[in-house]
């Protein structure tokens, strides 16, 4: 086998962790998730979560990663030994589920970009219900799902520098650009306020104890981050010894988090200037694919630049991560069985378009899957992670650390949280989301 293949630099390996986490899961998923009834609370929930439990478990993730230098699938088992074989698989069953329903969403905003480019906005809800029906059905959303894998694939078949990095080098500053031209133009319509009030701001103490708001934030802030299910070992792999992985781990997170705001920032205002939040609170993945559109069609060409804008932008954000979902495997089959970047390209892909059927023909089964694959999964993953690192190979987490000059104190902190800390509080998360969508499913 040849050798390993790095990062090019600091940048470029920030820049594609960041592209990971940020995707769809921050426009969209913030947005429903939000909506659901959680307000302020849910995104106070979701930024707690993030701080004191996701940092911890992100930097165990690249240490993992980084300290063996081997794709998700083999580090357990290079670190700990065959016992932890199963953690490998998860970390690759994980990435395989979420990146099948993925390629469907990104579909999705495809050709809402296409219309809104060349056709135009829909007039009213019911217009925008039959655009989106048509989308997401028959061989339409066959079509947009597999354009997005290939795309995807392409990305992923030209390697590590000359494709990941190259892409995400652009691409994450344009999207950063369109993020802030767009929330600069929410501020001015007249339901900004309100916008921002609802969602943002409005904090309702009951919400703190409601179980589904506590599962959308745990959620949000796992999916959000790429975290728990083998991503960041991923990305990590490809790194030296030189970089501080604490403070790549916190620009990830604060990048991840900035874009999700940013993200509201733009959504709701738009849902409350145009009276659509009815329309989201009936949260399916696929509402917002609906209100938007609509909100922005009663603006005439003002609407349309935003829309394609968005969706533009939705669209970069969600191939950024969409690579990473499949260079999981795309790794793993590679150290595995020794195969070629080309012909592990070309299986994963071809197995996730397969994977994806379903979902993208069932729009409920599409959401149930994302419910275990894009939810509980990651959180289980993340508590496995945090007792991993926390407790089996503590040493590692030590070593690793250590080499790369990374404050001692940081260190101290970060072992302790993921010690002690992380697992109770994800293991709590973790409990409450399944009884959650047990009683939300049997309802
Ligand atoms: N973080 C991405 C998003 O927010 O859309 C999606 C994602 C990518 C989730 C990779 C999980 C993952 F492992």
């Amino acid at each position: 086998m040849g050798i390993r293949e790095q990062w090019q630099s600091r940048w470029g390996f920030i820049l594609a962790a960041a592209g990971s986490a940020v995707g769809l899961g921050n426009l969209w998923g913030f947005a429903y998730r939000a909506s659901e009834g959680g307000g302020a609370a849910f995104l106070l929930l979701y930024i707690l979560i993030v701080l004191i439990v996701c940092l911890p478990v992100l930097v165990a993730e690249m240490v993992l990663g980084r300290s063996t230098g081997s794709s998700a699938l083999l580090a357990p088992v290079k670190a700990a030994g065959d016992r932890w074989g199963l953690l490998g698989w998860l970390f690759v069953i994980a990435p395989l589920g979420i990146g099948s329903y993925y390629a469907v969403l990104m579909g999705w905003t495809l050709d809402t970009f296409f219309h809104a480019l060349f056709v135009g906005l829909p007039s009213n809800i019911s217009e925008a219900e039959m655009f989106f029906g048509s989308i997401s059905s028959g061989t339409s959303v066959l079509l947009g799902q597999l354009v997005s894998l290939l795309l995807t694939a392409a990305v992923v078949a030209a390697g590590i520098r000359g494709g990941i990095e190259r892409l995400t080098r652009w691409g994450m500053p344009i999207l950063f650009a369109l993020l802030l031209i767009l929330a600069i133009w929410a501020a001015t319509l007249t339901g900004t306020w309100e916008g921002y009030r609802t969602f943002l701001l409005k904090i309702d103490v009951n919400q703190f104890f409601n179980p589904s708001t506590i599962r959308n934030a745990f959620t949000q802030a796992f999916f959000s981050l790429s975290l728990g299910i083998g991503i960041m070992v991923t990305y990590s792999s490809y790194l030296d010894k030189r970089k501080q992985l604490p403070k790549e781990a916190l620009s990830v997170a604060s990048l991840d988090t900035a874009v999700g705001l940013l993200a509201g920032m733009i959504t709701f205002p738009i849902v409350m200037s145009f009276g659509l939040k009815e329309v989201i609170s009936g949260s399916t993945v696929g509402t917002l694919f609906i209100s938007l559109p609509t909100g922005l069609g009663t603006l005439g060409v003002t609407g349309r630049v935003v829309a394609i804008l968005f969706f533009a932008l939705a669209y970069i954000a969600a191939i950024t991560s969409s690579i990473s979902l499949l260079e999981v495997p795309v790794s793993s089959i590679m150290d595995r069985l020794g195969w070629n970047r080309s012909k592990a390209v070309f299986v994963s892909t071809t197995l996730l378009f397969i994977l994806g059927i379903p979902s993208a023909m069932n729009l409920n089964l599409l959401g149930k899957i994302d419910s275990i694959f894009g939810g509980v999964l990651l959180i289980l993953g993340g508590f496995v992670l945090s007792i991993f690192l926390g407790w089996i190979v503590p040493r590692k987490f030590d070593e690793d650390l250590s080499e790369c000059n990374s404050n001692i104190r940081v260190r101290r902190y970060l072992k302790f949280m993921l010690r002690w800390v992380s697992p109770p509080i994800i293991a709590f998360g973790l409990i409450v989301s399944v009884i959650d969508l047990v009683k939300n499913w049997s309802a």
